[in-house]
């Protein structure tokens, strides 16, 4: 039976230990969203984790719509990442990129543009931007030409990444954004190929998985799916079969891990009320799967043990603990997370939340 500390191999990546920093959106980039020095501090503070997972990360300007969200389409954010991982590397560190658009959920206040998505609906919740929370516009579908363009920006977003010292990279295909929103039937109303059947709706998630690939190889490509509840609006008419089928393909393909976040009914981010998807994505998938979401050392440990995932992810206690794997090695008290600073500016609970045992210390 698989501990939380034991080494585990994620295609190219050799992980020292299975307690995963999951992708957490801070806001600390710069306005261009150019990542900034007290990143380094914050992702170094945290290079005990097994593998850290980077914030989500603009793949282009259309696609970037989170205020102080960093990107990685241009020379100016590659050189800004590059302290960024080496900080990591240097405290002993593994960290992959999460390769982000987001579709219908980019406020136009924030891109300049109208939002793309599979089809011409509109994100259900006001968006964070520079001035507040605003409505979001309706998108527009993606022509064809549109999902070409797309994908070659994937495809430089993964070339930068490797460009920066990235380990690899991970394509953010969950929680509603434009992968997902190509995936389900509930935001995806195409009737070309890319809609339709579920064969069909794989298709976007496929060609970007072969784009990102085609820049950085298979063994250091993986991806992020929710396959349980509702993503801000995107849901589909039958999600088990939908995500089965997913991690069908991405068996094809030969992507190395996969991170599902599947909250349970008690979840405090996004709770779902759906039976989890993961043993039966288990099955027709043999890459790792890692699993998110509410888990905390005991949990996680236990999740282990039944036997379909290899890693957990942790989102929120990595937040407040930068000692996180420490801490569960010690059976220790987590500090709680200041959600009032979760995308703040500055180091304020951000980088100043200390290691347990200095906190004992002081
Ligand atoms: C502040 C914050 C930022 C987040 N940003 C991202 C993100 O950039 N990409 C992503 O896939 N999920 C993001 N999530 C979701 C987390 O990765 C994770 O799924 C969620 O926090 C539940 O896991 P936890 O209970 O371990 O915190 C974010 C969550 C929080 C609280």
């Amino acid at each position: 039976m698989p501990k939380l500390f034991d080494p585990v191999e994620m295609g190219a990546l050799s992980l020292p230990n299975r307690i995963l920093m999951a992708p957490l959106t801070r806001g600390r980039a710069d306005r261009d969203a150019v990542p900034t020095a007290i990143m380094a501090d914050y992702y170094a503070q945290r290079a005990s984790a097994g593998l850290i997972i980077s914030e989500a990360t603009g793949i282009s300007r259309e696609g970037l719509g989170w205020p102080y969200a960093p990107g990685l389409w241009n020379a100016a954010q590659v050189e800004g990442w590059k302290p960024v991982v080496a900080a990591v590397h240097a405290a002993g560190g593994r960290i992959v990129a999460q390769l982000w658009h987001m579709g219908r959920l980019v406020p136009s206040s924030v891109s300049g543009m109208q939002p793309v998505s599979a089809s011409a609906t509109r994100g259900p919740n006001k968006a964070h931007t520079y001035d507040g929370k605003q409505e979001l516009p309706e998108a527009r579908a993606a022509t064809a030409d549109d999902i070409r363009r797309i994908l070659g920006d994937y495809a430089s977003a993964a070339r930068n990444a490797m460009a920066a010292g990235f380990d690899g990279v991970q394509i953010h295909g969950a929680n509603g954004y434009l992968i997902d929103q190509f995936l389900r039937d509930g935001t995806n109303l195409r009737t070309d190929d890319y809609g339709g059947p579920i064969a069909n709706r794989l298709r976007f998630m496929r060609e970007v998985v072969e784009a990102v690939a085609g820049e950085v190889g298979i063994d250091r490509t993986g991806i992020r799916l929710s396959p349980i509840g509702e993503s801000q609006g995107a849901n589909d008419s039958d999600n088990a079969a939908l995500f089965t089928a997913a991690a069908a393909a991405l068996q094809a393909l030969g992507v190395p891990w996969i991170e599902l976040r599947e909250p349970g009914p008690l979840s405090t981010f996004r709770a779902a009320y759906e039976p989890a998807v993961s043993p039966a994505i288990s099955r027709v998938y043999s890459g790792r799967i890692v699993l998110n979401s509410d888990y905390v050392g005991e949990s996680a440990q236990a999740r282990l043990a039944e036997g379909v995932a290899d890693a957990i992810s942790f989102g929120r206690p990595f937040i407040a603990n930068p000692d996180l794997v420490e801490r569960i090695r010690r059976g220790a008290a987590l500090g709680t997370p200041d959600v009032a600073t979760f995308y703040s500016r500055g180091p304020e609970g951000y980088t100043d939340y200390r290691a347990g045992s200095e906190q004992e210390a002081a």
